[in-house]
């Protein structure tokens, strides 16, 4: 492996801070300190460019299903790149990789999905949707639904529409968001029902109290206004909230009974992800349009999907009129090639079925082992390879620390000095490993973490 040193460390941290500006960062704090350049991967493994070796529990952005340095992957985006590197498919034309993806798409997608259009972001296929379900309601006669509902603590992405759609707060004053027509509901956080105010209230208890809560919204609102409900099958970026047994089913009821379309999130859930190939089946959901991205190509290349369950895809594939709409890069045959060869890798080498029974239980089970009797540590769970780690001031009373984040981002910066990728997302430690990780590997990163929480904890005088 190649590492570069510390003078052209300097020299791009210099050309860096001089001329990019990073995505969800105070650009001028990292400047002084200077970002960190990571030069290559494989499989589980990162190096930065001063050789130092990285074990990244988050899959990247959780994306890196099949891992790092697949050279399969690239052989296949590099066959496209010589044979077609780009064409559209506006002009009544297509190009064989996108049209086998698709059809590809529909053997995996839930019952009565089997359209797709593409996209090159989670953003953007979210954006989609809702340009896609406004169009329905359009052509149903029905202009008057427009209020798009979803939830606290989602998060969808950063175009206009999508970051409307977001329930983190702090994404919204900078833009002027959400734009009207964006409405939230409670998210079914069970952990943090007790300091909310819900009191000592059981799991599946508090799954129909939160649903009924999107309920008492849609009334609210009026049901002739509301045009959808869209929502992660598990909330990834609001901090890894696992909706109760009862709540996905009470939903599905609530949006049926009131006419609301089922937008279903599955950017991060989708692809093995929760053990099946999407959280809906994981959770026994039937969205009316579906929005897919990251594990779609493994991150190695730009690409999202959204699928139109039956109801929708009738409607507007009859419309007899244009759908205006794409983009340039909608179904780009190299992204699309190297998708194609990653759902080839993930069914060949069984990665659903061993995140479903073998490394997806051994990761709960050895985290509960290591960290459920720890002084600070509230919850462990996970569902697939989706684990999170609750930090709390209080395990009793599961009351937080005051100042969320602050915990967290202590814990996340031993992490990091020791060489694990975990994410703090407030005081909650996030893992999302590829598909592909051993239980050798999930041993490391474990033994890091816990270094890093008992650090913490000695920190806090609760060692
Ligand atoms: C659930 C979900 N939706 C949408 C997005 C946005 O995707 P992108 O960053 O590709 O625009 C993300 C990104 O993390 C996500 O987690």
């Amino acid at each position: 492996m190649t590492s570069h040193g510390s003078n052209q460390t300097r020299h791009w941290q210099a050309l860096d801070a001089a001329h990019h500006v990073h995505p969800f960062s105070d650009t001028a704090a990292l400047n002084k300190e200077g970002v960190r350049v990571i030069t290559h991967g494989e499989g589980v493994y990162l190096w930065d460019s001063e050789g130092k070796k990285i074990i990244d529990g988050m899959s990247g952005l959780w994306c890196v299903q099949v891992g790092y340095g697949r050279r399969e992957l690239a052989d296949a985006g590099y066959e496209a790149l010589k044979t077609l590197p780009y064409y559209n498919h506006f002009f009544k034309t297509s190009n064989p990789w996108t049209i086998e993806l698709a059809a590809k798409l529909a053997t995996l997608l839930p019952d009565g999905h089997d359209h797709v259009l593409f996209a090159n972001s989670g953003s953007e296929a979210n954006d989609s949707a809702l340009k896609l379900i406004r169009y329905y309601w359009n052509l149903k006669g029905r202009p008057e639904k427009k209020i798009h509902l979803s939830r606290d603590y989602a998060y969808h992405g950063v175009t206009m529409a999508a970051a409307s759609l977001s329930g983190l707060t702090p994404m919204h004053p900078q833009w002027d968001l959400p734009l009207p027509g964006f409405a939230k509901v409670p998210a079914p956080y069970w952990y943090g029902a007790k300091e909310a105010g819900y009191g000592d209230i059981g799991s599946d208890e508090f799954g129909h109290l939160i649903a009924k809560k999107l309920e008492e919204r849609i009334l609210e609102i009026g049901p002739d206004r509301v045009a959808s409900f869209s929502a992660e099958p598990i909330q990834g970026a609001g901090g890894l909230i696992f909706p109760p047994a009862t709540y996905w089913a009470e939903v599905q009821r609530i949006c049926a009974r009131h006419d609301v379309l089922l937008h279903i999130d599955e950017v991060i859930t989708g692809f093995g992800r929760t053990g099946e190939c999407f959280g809906s089946q994981t959770y026994g959901i039937a969205p009316d349009v579906m929005t897919m991205a990251k594990g779609l190509s493994s991150g190695y290349q730009p690409i999202s999907a959204i699928s139109l369950g039956a109801r929708m895809s009738d409607t507007i594939l009859n419309a007899n009129e244009e759908l205006v709409h794409g983009y340039t890069y909608s179904g780009h045959p190299v992204a699309c090639a190297v998708a194609l060869k990653n759902l080839e890798v993930i069914e060949r080498d069984g990665l659903v079925p061993r995140v479903k029974s073998e490394i997806g239980p051994y990761l709960l089970r050895r985290l509960k082992e290591t960290f459920d009797g720890h002084p600070i540590v509230g919850e462990v769970r996970a569902q697939g390879l989706l684990a999170a780690i609750e930090l709390v001031r209080d395990k009793a009373e599961r009351k937080f620390f005051p100042d969320p984040g602050n915990i967290g981002t202590h814990c996340r910066n031993y992490c990091f000095a020791d060489g694990l990728v975990s994410r703090a997302i407030r005081d909650t430690m996030v893992l999302a490993p590829p598909l592909t990780i051993s239980e050798s590997e999930i041993e490391e990163i474990i033994a890091k973490l816990k270094s890093a929480i008992d650090r913490t904890a000695k920190d806090l005088g609760r060692a």
